[in-house]
């Protein structure tokens, strides 16, 4: 039995972290399983991954305590890594992935949400890195991507104390993007997952592939990552079909992904 279920729905495909009973804390089986749940999907047909929790309750709360609680220094190192690994594939999946935060998203949970491309909550979401308080640092990510996204001196805040913040205030320092009522969250995710999916699969790709590779380098190295990106588009289908009816004032378009 898996700790994913996974479905979908046209051209977009839902994941969902199901341990319910631990909150979906992430144990080493259950990052196993995102990890082949990810390699599993068919980015030939999907074109936007939702990522969400099973239950009312929670999104992720953290990597799980009980399992981390006895590891040795290598141990913890290798569990680390073992995350980390999972969190940059769906960081660098090359179709956009949307995390939808329904409740806790706590420690790895919050990490988790960070590595997809957007963010979207319900209200009862709860977004934090309690790491410090069990004697940890975070070790999926957080101290990168937090500071990256909400600034240096809001991650020092809430990753220093320990801090755990609630919706509306993850939205006001810029960690997600809406804030929905939990019943509507899974439709609202859906929406955006489907208007992402209209459009152009290869050239959606590619404005990630240069967003995310342009922010590693400097400035005149990330708009020449920028113009070749921008250069392949010209040899797709998509574009002609794109661009085609847009001159021919025509609504409907069927992009192939070629
Ligand atoms: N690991 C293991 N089990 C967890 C868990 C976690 N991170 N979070 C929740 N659970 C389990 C609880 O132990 C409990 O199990 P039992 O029923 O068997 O006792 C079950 O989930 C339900 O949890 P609670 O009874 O605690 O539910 P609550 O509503 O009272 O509280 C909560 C919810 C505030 C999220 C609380 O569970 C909590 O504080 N959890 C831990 C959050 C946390 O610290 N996460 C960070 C982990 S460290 C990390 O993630 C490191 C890293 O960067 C890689």
């Amino acid at each position: 039995m898996s700790y994913i279920q996974y479905e979908t729905e046209g051209a977009v495909g839902i994941l969902t972290i199901d341990r319910p009973k631990a909150l979906n804390a992430l144990n080493s089986e259950v990052l196993a399983d995102l990890d082949a749940a990810i390699d599993a999907v068919d980015t030939n047909v999907i074109r936007a991954l939702i990522i969400t929790g099973s239950g009312e309750k929670s999104f992720v709360a953290g990597a799980d305590i009980g399992e981390m609680s006895a590891l040795t220094k290598a141990e913890g190192e290798a569990f680390g890594k073992k995350g980390n690994d999972v969190f940059r594939k769906i960081e660098a999946f090359p179709i956009p992935v949307i995390a939808a935060i329904n409740g806790f998203a706590l420690g790895g949970g919050c990490e988790l949400s960070m590595s997809c491309d957007i963010r979207i909550c319900s209200e009862n979401a709860v977004f934090g890195q309690p790491e410090t308080g069990l004697g940890i640092t975070p070790g999926f990510g957080g101290t990168q991507r937090l500071a990256r996204i909400v600034g240096v001196g809001m991650a020092k805040e809430m990753i220093y104390g320990a801090k755990n913040i609630k919706a509306d205030e993850a939205y006001r320092i810029g960690l997600v993007n809406h804030v929905y009522p939990a019943e509507e969250l899974m439709a609202q995710a859906k929406k955006l997952a489907a208007t992402i999916a209209a459009n152009a699969p290869i050239a959606v790709r590619h404005a990630k592939e240069a967003i995310d590779k342009g922010l590693q380098v400097d400035i005149d190295k990330a708009i020449v990552i920028e113009e070749k990106l921008f250069g392949d588009c010209f040899e797709t289908a998509d574009q002609k079909e794109g661009m085609g009816a847009f001159l021919e004032k025509r609504k409907e378009k069927n992009f192939i992904n070629q």
